[in-house]
């Protein structure tokens, strides 16, 4: 049974209302919000690792000089995230620590290895692609710095998503080798692209919530089908065989029959075990220890600067 504010609270969620932090909203639509943006936040930071692999070992100094400016975007993303995620209550430092901890998640995409320039490429083409499919909708989330923060991650994720096809189209159109690395790359980050728009729509625990709360604008199935819509062409402009025999266009439902992801891979590489889990966090803790002693120098400043203007 819904408290009086809490059915005026989905009353203006009802008339599209944007909510800003300091409105009253439900315990559970702050714990929501906290947990997807914490997380959304942490798969930007933690997806630099895989790009940032090849920065050193760019084929051109162009490809390095674009490669270097998403990685920073996605350093920028994670923090517009962080920001909106501390208008909530929660600090930056507790949601860091939760995440080494291993009890906050990020992107499963993640757990996956970036073995040949070509990755990179099936990366900014699937792996952003799949991000903008999703992000797109969640401009009009109804908590307000979530959705504006969105509508800026989008305008840049386009581009990550033009260059890793562009990248995609010179190796297609390469020599047989290159070809060869574009189609290893999409054997291989397919499927666990089809996993970033999370489990199936009977497995989603938060989906209807969610939903009801306008967090979520569509379902995981849905964003999932809009993508293989999308993709399906765009490997076929490129000359790339999408790697699933069950895919074929189904007229009545205007979209393509596909097959599910590995489901029980899906949970295995949430519960740590994936390819690079290990790896990822690692560099994660290493990078937050190596950083503590220029935190402690710029809160000592800080400190002093203040005891200096208030003595
Ligand atoms: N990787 C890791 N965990 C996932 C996941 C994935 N691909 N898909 C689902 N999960 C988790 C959920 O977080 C939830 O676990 P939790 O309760 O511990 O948080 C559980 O699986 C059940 O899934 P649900 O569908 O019920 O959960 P949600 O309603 O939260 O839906 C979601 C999952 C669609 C990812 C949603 O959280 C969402 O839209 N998040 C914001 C977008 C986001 O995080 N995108 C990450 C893409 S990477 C990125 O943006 C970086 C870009 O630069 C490439």
């Amino acid at each position: 049974e819904m408290s009086e504010e809490e059915r005026a609270f989905q009353e203006r969620i009802d008339r599209g209302e944007k909510i800003e932090p300091t409105d009253w909203m439900p315990e559970g639509y702050r714990k929501t919000l906290i947990r997807q943006i914490g997380q959304h936040a942490h798969s930007e930071i933690v997806g630099q690792l895989p790009e940032g692999n090849w920065i050193t070992r760019a084929p051109t100094l162009e490809r390095k000089v674009i490669l270097l400016a998403k990685v920073q975007d996605e350093a920028g993303h994670g923090l517009y995230l962080y920001c909106a995620a501390e208008t909530l209550g929660v600090s930056r430092d507790e949601l860091i620590e939760l995440l080494h901890a291993g009890k906050m998640k990020y992107s499963s995409i993640f757990n996956y290895p970036t073995l040949t320039w070509a990755d990179i490429g099936a990366v900014g083409w699937l792996v952003d692609g799949a991000a903008i499919m999703n992000q797109v909708p969640l401009q009009r989330t109804s908590f307000g710095p979530y959705s504006r923060a969105m509508v800026r991650i989008c305008k840049e994720e386009s581009f990550h998503q033009r260059q890793g096809f562009d990248i995609m189209m010179k190796m297609a159109g390469g020599t047989p080798e290159q070809h060869r690395m574009a189609q290893d790359a999409l054997n291989r980050f397919w499927y666990p692209s089809l996993m970033m728009f999370g489990p199936s729509d009977k497995e989603s625990v938060h989906s209807a919530q969610s939903m009801s709360w306008k967090i979520k604008i569509n379902t995981n199935d849905e964003l999932r089908q809009k993508f293989v819509d999308q993709t399906v062409p765009q490997a076929e402009y490129l000359g790339l065989t999408v790697p699933d025999d069950q895919l074929k266009w189904n007229q009545e439902k205007n979209g393509y029959d596909f097959s599910e992801p590995d489901w029980s891979e899906f949970f295995e590489v949430l519960k740590g075990n994936g390819p690079c889990n290990k790896e990822r966090l690692d560099a994660r803790i290493k990078a937050w220890e190596d950083g503590a002693w220029v935190r402690d120098g710029l809160m000592a400043h800080a400190d002093k600067s203040t005891v200096a203007r208030t003595a």
